[in-house]
């Protein structure tokens, strides 16, 4: 494929993986993240706050694919409003968006703009595919890492994970970023469901370290949402292949 797609979020966690994989199957890739960086064989840098919105015309023009990775802790919503606005009107032919599941069920602040993002890609008017994934590894381990510092980690009770490997993301991102628009598919959730004292013990065990724990409880809404299982995709679920053993092996140990 020689046309161009664009990549926004392609110099984070999972954008760098999934940037090679693009390279490998011969597409020219243009990333855009707020931070540019110098462009270099196949990849064409761009540095564009989606928030502001300032550039987004430029970054857009003459990409026939859009997969839409930029993200943060506030403001996706906005951010995904302003990218799509302009993928309309440069005519894009394939817009897609990775999510994470629970969006539509967790009622927390980042959820909520996640679900609000995922409804201005499918309100666009560009053809669309939208994957929710679950938590990635790199992200259970920066948690551990914060908590085992603590000389006693809080670990609420009942709540339940399936990381994930982004690795394993990027690759599910990348085929469907060459097919074609199928809507929202089928959940990507990590190969097994673990309680927040399991991953907790994982990592520790690898570091060599030992604490204690003390269980907590997630008050209100949330916490009746996430002990009910509802950031959890148990029945028809894609699966990734690398567990969080296999991951705390090449990470940590
Ligand atoms: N991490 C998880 O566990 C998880 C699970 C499911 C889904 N997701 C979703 O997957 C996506 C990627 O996650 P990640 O963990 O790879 O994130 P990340 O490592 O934090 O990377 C975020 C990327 O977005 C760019 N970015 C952030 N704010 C931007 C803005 N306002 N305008 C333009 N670019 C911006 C960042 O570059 P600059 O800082 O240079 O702008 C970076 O390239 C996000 O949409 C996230 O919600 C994540």
């Amino acid at each position: 494929m020689t046309s161009t797609i664009l990549v926004t979020g392609g110099t984070g966690t999972l954008g760098s993986h999934v940037v090679p994989l693009l390279l490998e199957a011969g597409c020219k890739v243009r990333v855009l993240s707020r931070h540019g960086r110098e462009s270099r064989e196949g990849v064409e840098y761009v540095a564009c706050d989606l928030l502001k919105g300032e550039g987004i015309e430029a970054a857009v023009d003459g990409a026939e694919i859009v997969l839409h990775l930029a993200g943060g802790p506030k403001g996706d919503d906005v951010a995904t409003r302003n990218l799509v606005r302009a993928a309309a009107r440069a005519g894009v032919r394939h817009l897609v968006y990775i999510s994470v599941i629970g969006a539509d069920k967790v009622p927390v602040g980042w959820l909520r703009s996640k679900l609000a993002a995922e409804q201005a890609v499918a309100e666009s008017g560009v053809p669309w595919t939208t994957l929710r994934a679950a938590q990635f590894h790199n992200l259970v381990l920066t948690v551990a890492e914060k908590t085992a510092k603590l000389p006693v980690i809080p670990v609420p009770g009942g709540l339940r994970f399936q990381p994930v490997d982004s690795r394993d993301v990027a690759a599910r991102l990348v085929e469907l970023t060459l097919g074609e628009p199928v809507g929202l598919v089928p959940d990507l959730a990590g190969p097994k469901v673990y309680g927040m004292g399991d991953l907790a013990r994982g990592y520790l065990r690898a570091r060599g370290k030992r604490r204690l724990m003390m269980p907590v409880r997630i008050p209100g809404k949330a916490g009746r949402a996430y002990r009910a299982g509802e950031n959890l995709s148990l029945d028809g679920a894609t699966l990734g292949r690398r567990t969080w053993e296999d991951f705390l092996a090449e990470r940590v140990s």
